[in-house]
């Protein structure tokens, strides 16, 4: 028997919102993102950047309450040994430098697509219980950081790093993914500055790209799927692809002031006439600021500051664009804008800025799309019709 609707026609009409602005969508108890604070199952940001490792908050997200000693050490075996690629997944990763270097696929596109094929050879694939969602997650979480690892030998042109282990099976995580990247093992303060980065970017509630995973799941679809849509959606400019767009945005200014074509100011308010975007300022829920962006932007600085001049000049040029962006817009910068400059003094390649992202927000996309299949409803919002009126096709 059919059921009225939750509400009624002119109620919903009365609350839409372009963008889904102000809505509240759904419920969870993972994350809480408030101009007050930004909190991982009720633990402050600043608490966890400084006393956390990512691998405790990513078992915080995925298995819901801090790990004790013991768990932790389970939890790391566990998704150290699920590092190593399946081998046709590796013969992808392989086959797309073509793709790559031809500039048609870009590294979250093939990550993407990696993603979806891992998913053919999960034994758990089809299984969306909770035992099976928390396997795979551990599977996807331990496998990016191989993906972008072995993307960017690709890219480089050397052969595969870490290939049979997934890289280093004595090294963190964060410190396994530089290597993999590289074949060089970070000093300490690389680890910790890219450990930090991935406590920061894990977690968000509703945004938009963890909103998509939730969507997809809310169908009963599978976990990667819906991780691959969640990967589609963080690749734009306006989400995670802004911590790319930003450090382009700032190459761009300091090539515009050192060939004397003006100053920073000349150069940010032709793009306020030209209502040009600044990339990783604004959010749609912090309008005072980031927490997360103070935090990332300490840690750069002082990477920055022992590798000298040429690279503090970065952070002095960011600065200024801040100072503008907030005495023109009062606009302040997302956590993007800082994490462009810190990845960028770190030598890693900008366009594998938004990939990293995908490392850590794994996490919470997949504590996201288990919560959603352990009590689902499908996402299946309105609309409100614009277009013509009644007509007739046929004579
Ligand atoms: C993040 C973002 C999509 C939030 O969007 P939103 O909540 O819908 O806010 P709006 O786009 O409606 O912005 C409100 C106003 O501020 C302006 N604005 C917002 N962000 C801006 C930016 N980065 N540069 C210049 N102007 C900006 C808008 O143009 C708009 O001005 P208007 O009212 O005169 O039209 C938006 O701030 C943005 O595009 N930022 C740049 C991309 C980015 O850094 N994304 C990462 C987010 S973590």
């Amino acid at each position: 028997m059919a059921t009225a609707p939750a509400i009624s026609k002119e109620q919903a009409e009365a609350i839409y919102s372009r963008g889904l602005e102000g809505i509240i969508a759904g419920e969870t108890n993972i994350c809480s993102v408030e101009q007050g604070g930004l909190f991982y199952r009720g633990y402050e940001i600043h608490d966890l950047a400084q006393h956390a490792t990512f691998e405790e908050v990513a078992f915080l997200l995925l298995e819901g309450h801090k790990p004790s000693a013991a768990e932790l050490t389970r939890f790391k075996h566990e998704v150290v040994a699920e590092r190593p690629l399946p081998p046709f997944v590796r013969a992808f990763i392989e086959s797309s430098g073509g793709w790559l270097a031809s500039g048609r696929a870009v590294p979250m596109d093939v990550l993407r697509s990696a993603v979806s094929l891992l998913g053919h050879t999960d034994p758990d694939a089809q299984d969306n219980s909770p035992a099976a969602n928390l396997r795979k997650s551990k599977r996807l979480l331990a496998k990016i950081p191989t993906i972008i690892g072995h993307m960017q030998n690709v890219i480089d042109g050397r052969s595969i790093i870490g290939a049979e282990l997934g890289g280093d099976p004595s090294l963190s995580h964060a410190a396994n993914l530089l290597y993999l990247m590289t074949g060089h093992k970070p000093d300490a303060e690389a680890t910790k500055v890219i450990d930090v980065s991935l406590t920061l970017y894990a977690e968000h509630d509703f945004n938009a790209s963890t909103f998509t995973s939730r969507v997809i799941a809310g169908t009963l679809s599978d976990m990667h799927g819906a991780v691959a849509g969640g990967v589609a959606a963080l690749k734009g400019p306006l989400h995670g692809g802004a911590n790319e767009a930003a450090m382009e945005m700032l190459k761009e200014i300091r090539e515009f002031v050192d060939a004397g074509k003006g100053s920073v100011n000349d150069f940010m308010q032709n793009a306020f006439a030209t209502k040009r975007k600044l990339m990783g300022f604004g959010h749609r829920v912090y309008k005072n600021g980031d927490h997360r962006a103070p935090i990332l932007g300490k840690l750069g600085r002082a990477v920055a500051q022992k590798k000298g001049k040429d690279f503090l000049r970065w952070f002095d040029i960011g600065d200024e664009v801040e100072k503008i962006m907030l005495r023109d817009k009062k606009i302040h910068p997302n956590v993007d804008f800082p994490c462009g400059m810190t990845y960028y003094t770190l030598g890693i390649p900008v366009p594998q800025y938004t990939p990293i992202f995908v490392a850590a927000r794994v996490t919470g996309w997949c504590a996201h799309i288990m919560e959603q299949h352990a009590n689902n409803r499908i996402i299946r919002p309105l609309s409100k019709y614009t277009g013509e009126p009644l007509r007739k096709w046929g004579t």
